[in-house]
């Protein structure tokens, strides 16, 4: 499967998996999760969908295993750290190494996807006519 597909795949049953706990609080009127609910949408559906429209707009990464690798750890990043935080802020302490360890998680995925980015765009400027 593409690197854009899988992105765009996890990022959209994060926004629905988003939705749903928004919907969950807004209906019982117990906001207390909503910085989990908040992660959970920006860092598995937003962020994961503009990772997505990178590898669609970069086509020798769509098959590349690091890609893949980047898009897997930071959707597991992502569901591991939106489950520990959404834990810690409705009264579980325990969750509190979930939250820590989903996100070095997603911060050891941001550093490859930071990589990847860097790679890609020296190549483009390499074959880019001279300006
Ligand atoms: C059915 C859709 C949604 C519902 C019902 C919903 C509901 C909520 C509720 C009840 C809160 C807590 C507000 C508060 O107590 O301050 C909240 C916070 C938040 N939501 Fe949603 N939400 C939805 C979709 C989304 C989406 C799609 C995103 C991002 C793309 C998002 C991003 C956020 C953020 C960033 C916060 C934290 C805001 C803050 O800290 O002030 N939400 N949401
Ligand atoms: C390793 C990654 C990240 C960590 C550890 C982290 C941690 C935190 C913490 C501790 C807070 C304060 C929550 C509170 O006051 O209860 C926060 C708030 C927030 N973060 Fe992050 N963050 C990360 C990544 C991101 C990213 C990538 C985005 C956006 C794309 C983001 C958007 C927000 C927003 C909108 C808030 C305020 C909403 C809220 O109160 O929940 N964060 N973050």
């Amino acid at each position: 499967m593409k690197a854009s597909v899988l992105s765009f795949r996890m990022a959209v049953l994060c926004l629905i998996a988003g939705m749903l706990w928004g919907l969950h609080m807004a209906i019982s009127q117990d906001h207390s999760a909503h910085p989990a609910h908040a992660h959970l949408n920006l860092l598995g559906w937003v962020s994961l969908f503009l990772f997505g429209l990178y590898y669609r707009l970069h086509p020798a990464l769509e098959h590349d295993k690091r890609a893949h690798v980047q898009v897997w750890s930071w959707l597991v990043g992502t569901v591991v750290m939106a489950i520990g935080v959404g834990l810690v802020h409705t009264g579980t302490m325990a969750g509190e190494p979930f939250a820590a360890i989903g996100s070095l998680i997603v911060f050891a995925s941001v550093l490859l996807f930071a990589w990847l980015l860097f790679r890609s765009e020296s190549a483009s400027a390499a074959v880019a006519p001279a300006e």
